[in-house]
């Protein structure tokens, strides 16, 4: 893999980690790419834009105007000209200043008006890190569509020992190579996906529904559209929001919404992926009326079945379209999952048990076993759900990119 003519900006703030930077661009420019430095007043504390000029081959942007002869920087400029923005290290400062849009140096005005994506490696002392407003602005930046690189080591012994150090280049390189090589590997294709819960109407102020919350739809619908997907995410009541202009959403609220929202969209996608919690029952006959408590010991509604999206679609699909479908199981699991793969005609099923914690309905982690269709299985750690979107697309992509290989021998 290789960085080869991207154009990166690399902001670098006032951590001692600063003097990891120098290696950063040493290495960047050793993959291909172009390094433009932007620093903050603090960072030239910790290493020299003379250090920093000489190894990335460009002048250092520091001020907004060049003292002297009073040049303006055009952090506009620099915002179409970046493939990708790297903050690294990253303090808590500069943290708060982004999600909170304090533009108060070169390095925040050139975050606001980049039109690339944006990675940040944090680096910092533990407490800070722990803090519960710096968490608070990581996860702003989260949500605001950055990327943020963590220290991976420690991850096995405790949650958070390692964390605030900042990542070593070579990994914060090998995340950017892999990050570009899987950026377009899904351009010009179509995808569904289904998520969320659905709500079935009892009367105009009730409703049978679930705890789903969304989460992992969401984090799918983003993964496949940054990597150049066109999606239609169909989705029950929920409060998240989506961020990538190519996904369309298409909100519904009951299971025979989605049914219809679905049955619409198929027949022009490449695959579907279906993570929404439907459900199985709705009541017979919606109440027009506010149903009224009565003096009755008990009380009964007639449900009746829903349609079931996945398998029906299972019936109508091409061979060309790929299906992916959940199992959220919580006894024989991997056999009650195939099982369920092959009635439903998927392609791929994640299984999710809620027997692991932290998976499964609400969390914002995941702990999943991809199966395949060709008796494949991969089974992944807890992780979040945006970090399971990945492998999720990334095991299918590999799977069927494997099959057409072996098809076109
Ligand atoms: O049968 P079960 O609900 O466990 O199957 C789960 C899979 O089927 C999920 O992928 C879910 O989104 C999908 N499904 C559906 N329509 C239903 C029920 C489940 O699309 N009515």
């Amino acid at each position: 893999m290789s960085l080869q003519g991207k154009h990166i900006v690399l902001g670098i703030t006032g951590s001692i980690a600063a003097y990891k930077s120098a290696h950063l661009i040493r290495l960047l420019i050793k993959k291909g790419a172009e390094v433009q430095i932007v620093i903050t007043p603090a960072g030239k504390e910790f290493i020299t834009p003379v250090t920093l000029s000489a190894l990335s081959d460009r002048p250092v942007i520091s001020e907004f105007f060049t003292s002297g002869d009073g040049t303006w920087h055009s952090h506009v400029d620099l915002g179409l000209w970046a493939d990708l923005m790297i903050i690294a290290p990253a303090t808590a400062a500069t943290i708060g200043k982004m999600a909170n849009g304090i533009a108060d140096n070169m390095l925040i005005t050139s975050y606001l008006s980049m039109k690339a994506p944006v990675f940040v490696a944090p680096a910092m002392d533990l407490d800070m890190y722990r803090h519960i407003s710096t968490q608070r602005n990581i996860e702003k930046l989260k949500n605001d569509g950055a990327w943020i690189i963590d220290a991976t080591e420690g991850e096995l012994a405790s949650h958070l020992e390692g964390k605030g150090r900042m990542e070593e280049p070579e990994n914060i390189v090998a995340i950017l190579e892999q990050f570009f090589s899987t950026r377009n590997n899904l351009l010009n294709k179509k995808i569904m996906i289904t998520a969320g819960p659905t709500y079935e109407r009892i009367d105009p102020v009730r409703f049978i529904g679930n705890f789903s919350s969304g989460k992992m739809g969401f984090a799918l619908a983003e993964e496949c559209s940054s990597r150049g997907a066109e999606v239609f995410l169909i989705t029950g009541p929920t409060v998240l929001s989506v961020s990538h202009p190519n996904i369309t959403r298409v909100n519904v609220e009951s299971a025979v919404e989605m049914h219809d929202a679905a049955f619409n969209i198929f027949p022009q996608v490449d695959a579907a992926i279906f993570s929404a919690a439907v459900a199985d029952y709705r009541p017979e006959k919606m109440s027009e009326e506010k149903i009224k408590r009565s003096e009755k010991e008990k009380f009964s509604l007639t449900l009746t079945s829903n349609p079931d999206i996945a398998a029906s679609l299972g019936k109508i699909k091409e061979p060309y379209q790929l299906t992916i479908g959940f199992a959220l199981e919580t006894n024989n699991e991997e056999f009650n999952a195939i099982k369920k793969m092959e009635e439903k005609n998927f392609d791929f099923i994640v299984l999710n048990s809620l027997n692991d914690q932290g998976a499964g309905f609400g969390h914002d982690t995941n702990k999943v076993t991809i199966l395949s269709r060709d008796g494949k299985k991969q089974s992944f750690s807890l992780k979040s759900k945006s970090e399971v979107a990945k492998d999720i697309i990334d095991t299918i992509f590999e799977t069927t990119e494997a099959r057409n290989k072996k098809l076109e021998v």
